[in-house]
Protein backbone atom coordinates (compact mmCIF):
# COMPACT_ATOMS: atom_id res chain seq x y z
CA UNK A 1 0.00 0.00 0.00
CA UNK A 2 1.07 3.51 -0.52
CA UNK A 3 0.19 6.10 1.24
CA UNK A 4 1.77 9.49 0.62
CA UNK A 5 -0.33 12.11 2.74
CA UNK A 6 -0.14 14.62 0.40
CA UNK A 7 -2.54 18.04 1.40
CA UNK A 8 -3.76 19.79 -1.59
CA UNK A 9 -4.25 22.63 -0.02
CA UNK A 10 -0.74 24.12 -0.02
CA UNK A 11 1.49 26.40 -2.20
CA UNK A 12 1.73 24.55 -5.67
CA UNK A 13 6.04 24.77 -5.36
CA UNK A 14 5.13 22.03 -2.18
CA UNK A 15 2.20 20.37 -3.19
CA UNK A 16 4.74 19.78 -7.04
CA UNK A 17 7.64 18.97 -5.22
CA UNK A 18 5.11 16.32 -2.62
CA UNK A 19 4.15 14.98 -5.96
CA UNK A 20 7.39 14.68 -7.77
CA UNK A 21 9.03 12.96 -4.80
CA UNK A 22 5.87 10.30 -4.64
CA UNK A 23 6.48 9.33 -8.22
CA UNK A 24 9.68 9.00 -8.09
CA UNK A 25 8.90 6.80 -5.09
CA UNK A 26 6.27 5.05 -6.96
CA UNK A 27 8.45 4.48 -10.06
CA UNK A 28 11.36 3.62 -8.36
CA UNK A 29 12.99 0.28 -9.66
CA UNK A 30 10.25 -0.31 -11.91
CA UNK A 31 11.41 -0.60 -15.72
CA UNK A 32 8.05 -0.90 -16.74
CA UNK A 33 6.20 2.46 -18.80
CA UNK A 34 2.67 1.04 -18.67
CA UNK A 35 2.31 0.27 -14.74
CA UNK A 36 4.69 3.81 -14.51
CA UNK A 37 2.15 5.45 -16.03
CA UNK A 38 -0.88 3.83 -14.37
CA UNK A 39 0.42 4.72 -11.23
CA UNK A 40 1.27 8.65 -11.76
CA UNK A 41 -2.22 8.51 -13.45
CA UNK A 42 -3.75 7.58 -10.10
CA UNK A 43 -1.11 9.40 -8.37
CA UNK A 44 -2.39 12.77 -9.85
CA UNK A 45 -5.99 11.59 -9.88
CA UNK A 46 -5.71 11.65 -6.44
CA UNK A 47 -4.07 14.44 -5.56
CA UNK A 48 -4.83 17.28 -8.54
CA UNK A 49 -8.55 18.78 -7.44
CA UNK A 50 -11.13 19.19 -10.34
CA UNK A 51 -9.91 16.77 -13.18
CA UNK A 52 -12.39 15.08 -15.40
CA UNK A 53 -9.28 12.74 -16.68
CA UNK A 54 -5.68 12.44 -16.29
CA UNK A 55 -3.48 10.34 -18.13
CA UNK A 56 -1.39 9.39 -20.81
CA UNK A 57 -1.07 8.74 -24.60
CA UNK A 58 1.91 6.88 -25.98
CA UNK A 59 3.56 8.14 -29.36
CA UNK A 60 3.52 5.09 -31.50
CA UNK A 61 4.41 4.80 -35.39
CA UNK A 62 3.91 8.72 -35.62
CA UNK A 63 0.27 8.88 -34.05
CA UNK A 64 -1.07 8.80 -30.51
CA UNK A 65 -2.09 5.86 -28.89
CA UNK A 66 -3.97 5.85 -25.53
CA UNK A 67 -2.60 4.72 -22.32
CA UNK A 68 -2.91 4.60 -18.82
CA UNK A 69 -5.60 7.12 -17.69
CA UNK A 70 -8.29 7.42 -14.57
CA UNK A 71 -11.46 9.42 -16.16
CA UNK A 72 -14.24 8.23 -18.44
CA UNK A 73 -13.71 5.97 -21.47
CA UNK A 74 -11.43 7.68 -24.21
CA UNK A 75 -10.30 8.25 -28.56
CA UNK A 76 -8.03 5.19 -29.07
CA UNK A 77 -5.83 6.83 -31.73
CA UNK A 78 -5.05 10.70 -32.19
CA UNK A 79 -3.19 11.63 -35.43
CA UNK A 80 -0.01 13.53 -34.69
CA UNK A 81 -0.44 17.68 -34.80
CA UNK A 82 -4.46 16.80 -34.69
CA UNK A 83 -6.42 18.08 -31.00
CA UNK A 84 -4.33 19.51 -28.01
CA UNK A 85 -2.75 16.21 -27.69
CA UNK A 86 -1.43 16.09 -31.09
CA UNK A 87 -0.43 19.76 -31.28
CA UNK A 88 1.58 18.91 -27.81
CA UNK A 89 3.47 15.93 -28.85
CA UNK A 90 4.23 17.68 -32.49
CA UNK A 91 5.82 20.73 -31.20
CA UNK A 92 7.06 19.50 -27.76
CA UNK A 93 5.47 22.28 -26.53
CA UNK A 94 3.03 22.07 -23.52
CA UNK A 95 -0.62 23.04 -24.48
CA UNK A 96 -2.41 25.28 -21.86
CA UNK A 97 -5.80 25.32 -23.11
CA UNK A 98 -8.38 27.81 -20.94
CA UNK A 99 -11.40 26.86 -22.93
CA UNK A 100 -11.34 23.96 -24.93
CA UNK A 101 -13.77 25.14 -27.10
CA UNK A 102 -11.86 27.86 -28.43
CA UNK A 103 -9.34 25.53 -29.36
CA UNK A 104 -8.86 25.28 -33.05
CA UNK A 105 -8.96 20.67 -33.53
CA UNK A 106 -9.87 20.46 -30.23
CA UNK A 107 -11.02 16.28 -29.50
CA UNK A 108 -14.03 16.15 -27.28
CA UNK A 109 -13.36 12.77 -25.75
CA UNK A 110 -14.93 13.80 -22.54
CA UNK A 111 -18.29 16.75 -22.92
CA UNK A 112 -17.45 17.75 -19.35
CA UNK A 113 -14.11 19.19 -19.88
CA UNK A 114 -13.40 22.78 -20.35
CA UNK A 115 -9.65 23.00 -20.00
CA UNK A 116 -6.94 21.39 -20.59
CA UNK A 117 -3.12 21.07 -19.94
CA UNK A 118 -0.71 18.63 -22.01
CA UNK A 119 2.41 17.91 -21.18
CA UNK A 120 5.02 16.20 -23.33
CA UNK A 121 7.37 13.52 -22.35
CA UNK A 122 10.83 13.76 -23.47
CA UNK A 123 13.46 11.29 -23.78
CA UNK A 124 16.42 10.95 -25.79
CA UNK A 125 15.54 14.12 -27.34
CA UNK A 126 12.10 12.56 -28.49
CA UNK A 127 8.53 13.00 -27.47
CA UNK A 128 7.71 9.32 -26.35
CA UNK A 129 4.62 10.21 -25.04
CA UNK A 130 2.30 12.97 -23.65
CA UNK A 131 0.39 13.34 -20.22
CA UNK A 132 -3.10 15.35 -20.50
CA UNK A 133 -5.30 16.41 -17.76
CA UNK A 134 -8.62 17.69 -18.74
CA UNK A 135 -11.20 19.48 -16.14
CA UNK A 136 -15.01 20.60 -16.48
CA UNK A 137 -13.32 23.95 -15.05
CA UNK A 138 -13.00 26.80 -17.54
CA UNK A 139 -9.25 27.74 -17.13
CA UNK A 140 -8.52 25.41 -14.45
CA UNK A 141 -4.75 25.03 -15.22
CA UNK A 142 -2.24 28.27 -13.87
CA UNK A 143 1.61 28.87 -14.95
CA UNK A 144 2.54 27.01 -11.68
CA UNK A 145 0.30 23.74 -12.62
CA UNK A 146 1.94 23.98 -15.98
CA UNK A 147 5.31 24.92 -14.72
CA UNK A 148 5.02 21.56 -12.03
CA UNK A 149 3.35 18.80 -14.53
CA UNK A 150 6.49 19.94 -16.74
CA UNK A 151 8.36 19.30 -13.78
CA UNK A 152 6.71 16.22 -13.15
CA UNK A 153 7.34 14.33 -16.36
CA UNK A 154 11.13 15.41 -16.58
CA UNK A 155 11.68 13.94 -13.56
CA UNK A 156 10.17 10.47 -14.11
CA UNK A 157 10.51 10.73 -18.01
CA UNK A 158 13.25 7.44 -18.28
CA UNK A 159 10.60 5.32 -16.39
CA UNK A 160 7.98 5.55 -19.16
CA UNK A 161 9.61 5.09 -22.16
N1 LIG B 1 -8.96 16.54 -25.74
C1 LIG B 1 -7.82 15.83 -26.25
C2 LIG B 1 -8.16 14.41 -26.58
C3 LIG B 1 -7.88 13.46 -25.46
S1 LIG B 1 -9.07 13.48 -24.27
O1 LIG B 1 -9.19 14.81 -23.71
C4 LIG B 1 -8.76 12.36 -23.11
C5 LIG B 1 -7.29 16.53 -27.49
O2 LIG B 1 -7.90 17.47 -28.01
O3 LIG B 1 -6.23 16.12 -27.95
Amino acid sequence: MYDFSISTDQSPDILYGDLITAALALTDGEPDAIANMANISALIWQYIPDLNWAGFYRVMDDELVLGPFQGKSACIRIAMGKGVCGAAAATNQVQRVADVHAFPGHIACDADSRSELVAPVCADQRVIAVLDLDSPLPNRFSADDEAGMTKLVAAIANKLG
